[in-house]
């Protein structure tokens, strides 16, 4: 069994209707060994994304994850990082739009930094993204640390 990191993104927090919508698909499609609000500190966020370091979104981005309370998960499936990455859509959310009207991020996206959620691209991603925002968390066991 595989596990990824999910986060949804502070504007999609602040809507009640996204989140309804959002955590049905996700109980439908994955089991989650952890969960909690987050807020992303600029340090924390800067830690997160840091390979975007000297892009030209960077600090947009990193500023917007600062500006309110994000929500986390770890969730588990068989293939979960695929899962959940097209069950998200392509990054950019006009792309998103026309891949798949229905999908997370052509509903719910605003905009390239404001594009609903987050989906870890690798095993290795979602490892180092989860010991940032849930250092507790033992990925041997499959929980938080006692
Ligand atoms: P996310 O899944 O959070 O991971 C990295 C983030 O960088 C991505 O979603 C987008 O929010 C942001 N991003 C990636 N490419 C661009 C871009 N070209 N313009 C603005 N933001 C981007």
């Amino acid at each position: 069994m595989e596990i990824t990191l999910a986060l949804i993104k502070p504007h999609v927090l602040r809507n009640t209707y996204a989140m309804q919508q959002i955590r049905a698909l996700i109980s439908q499609n994955f089991t989650i060994l952890d969960q909690k609000e987050v807020c992303i500190t600029k340090e924390l966020s800067e830690r997160f994304y840091a390979e975007h370091k000297g892009k030209y979104f960077y600090h947009r981005l990193t500023s917007f994850m600062n500006s309110g309370p994000s929500y986390a998960l770890i969730l588990q499936s068989e293939a979960c990082i695929q899962k959940w990455r097209s069950l998200l859509g392509p990054t950019k959310v006009f792309r998103a739009v026309y891949a798949d009207p229905n999908c997370i991020r052509a509903l719910y996206g605003l905009s390239d930094t404001r594009n609903a959620c987050h989906g870890s691209d690798s095993e290795e991603s979602a490892l180092r993204e989860i010991s940032i925002l849930f250092p507790e968390f033992d990925a041997a066991v499959g929980s938080r640390q006692a």
